[in-house]
């Protein structure tokens, strides 16, 4: 079912004369720019590019965090809004206000903006599971990935098309986080996904996201082992992809197997996939309460975790899950006993930079 739908940057193009929006000009620094592509090579452009998951609402009513984002970020991502329940909570209602406000701001801002996520078993809306049928799946799917990546064609630059596809343990390859995708199309529903979104956008970056893949412990390894298994599996189909996404929700309580991680990023890169850092904040609940403490121990964790990656692949992009403790998913999963908030992120709820943000910072530099 191919629909020549018009995208949101055609619309606004013939609304707005479309000279403004030419594609270079949106993203001053961006993750898959090619050297000698982007705007004349100056000291920023060189720099690994920096990017936060972003709230629309926050955007809309916090004046102080949207300026922080647009002075640190070169590259924003969704928190929700591109999810299906936020976007597509009927079988037949799509709803775009708050995706179209994201991407409007980073247009507006030539900020760079990747998509979050096409094909996810979390939080999947209610709807979805009438699903009854693998040709019903199927046109679910494509249908979804059709309307949504044509819309935002020319204006997202890479997308999270399938994000967590592995259980939490995995035996192998085949060992997929149950979902209504996997029970009407099983593991095909992944080739499925990066192609149509790879026959609706050729431009637009192809990335698999995943988690855990960073730590001492036989679950980790099977984790490492099963994912390097099923993109190779990918690749020797010839299923369009560019790009690993390592969520990088780390960890003060676990031990980093930094010989373990980087085989495997050698492994990554020996079947020719970039590298994004997609969600980096540090889990801070069995962290010392003391402040100085923390943030220190929290940018040390982070300082050794990028200098892992780094010294095996330069990241094509290092982003948060979120800019700063006042926004952040941590509390509702890792709260402190102590009923201190959470500083998993690089700026604190004042939107003071912290020492994570100059650990960022400093690999930006490093490794440009
Ligand atoms: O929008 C509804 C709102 O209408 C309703 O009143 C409210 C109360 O239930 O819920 C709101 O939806 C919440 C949504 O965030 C938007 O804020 C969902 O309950 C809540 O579950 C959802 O949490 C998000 C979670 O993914 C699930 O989508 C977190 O904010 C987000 O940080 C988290 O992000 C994930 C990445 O996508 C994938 N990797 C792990 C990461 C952290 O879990």
């Amino acid at each position: 079912m191919t629909v020549k739908a018009h995208t949101r940057r055609e619309f606004l193009q013939h609304a707005a004369s479309a000279a403004a929006f030419g594609a270079t000009a949106l993203s001053g620094l961006s993750a898959f720019a090619t050297p000698g592509t982007a705007a004349p090579i100056d000291e920023h452009a060189r720099l690994i590019p920096y990017g936060s998951a972003a709230r629309a609402d926050a955007l809309a009513t916090d004046v102080a965090y949207r300026e922080a984002i647009v002075t640190n970020c070169d590259i924003v991502v969704p928190e929700g809004e591109m999810k299906w329940p936020d976007i597509h909570p009927a079988r037949d209602q799509f709803r775009f206000e708050k995706s179209d406000a994201l991407v409007d701001f980073a247009r507006q801002n030539n900020i760079e903006i990747r998509g979050h996520t096409l094909a996810w078993y979390g939080g999947m809306p209610a709807w979805t599971n009438d699903i009854a049928s693998r040709g019903e799946a199927e046109g679910e799917l494509v249908g979804h990935i059709e309307t949504v990546v044509s819309r935002y064609r020319g204006d997202i630059a890479s997308w999270d098309v399938v994000n967590e596809p592995l259980i939490d343990w995995p035996e192998d390859a085949n060992s997929l986080r149950p979902s209504i995708w996997t029970r009407q199309l099983g593991p095909d529903y992944i080739p499925i996904a990066l192609r149509t979104t790879a026959s609706v956008d050729p431009a637009t970056r192809l990335v698999l996201n995943e988690y855990d893949v960073e730590y001492k412990g036989d679950r980790f390894a099977a984790r490492r082992m099963a994912l390097v298994q099923l993109l190779r599996a990918l690749r020797d189909r010839d299923v369009p992809l560019h790009a690993l996404g390592l969520q990088s929700h780390l960890f003060a309580d676990r031990v980093f197997d930094r010989d373990a991680l980087q085989a495997f990023l050698r492994d990554i890169v020996a079947l020719r996939l970039d590298v994004l850092i997609t969600e980096l904040d540090v889990i801070d609940y069995e962290l010392p309460g003391d402040i100085g403490q923390r943030d220190a121990r929290v940018a040390s964790i982070a300082r050794d975790y990028l200098e892992a990656v780094c010294e095996v692949v330069r990241p094509r992009a290092i982003l948060t899950w979120g800019l700063s403790d006042r926004y952040t998913w941590v509390p509702t999963w890792f709260k402190r006993r102590d009923g201190l908030p959470n500083r998993p992120l690089p700026f604190d709820a004042d939107l003071k930079p912290k020492p994570l943000f100059d650990v960022i910072e400093d690999f930006r530099r490093r490794f440009a």
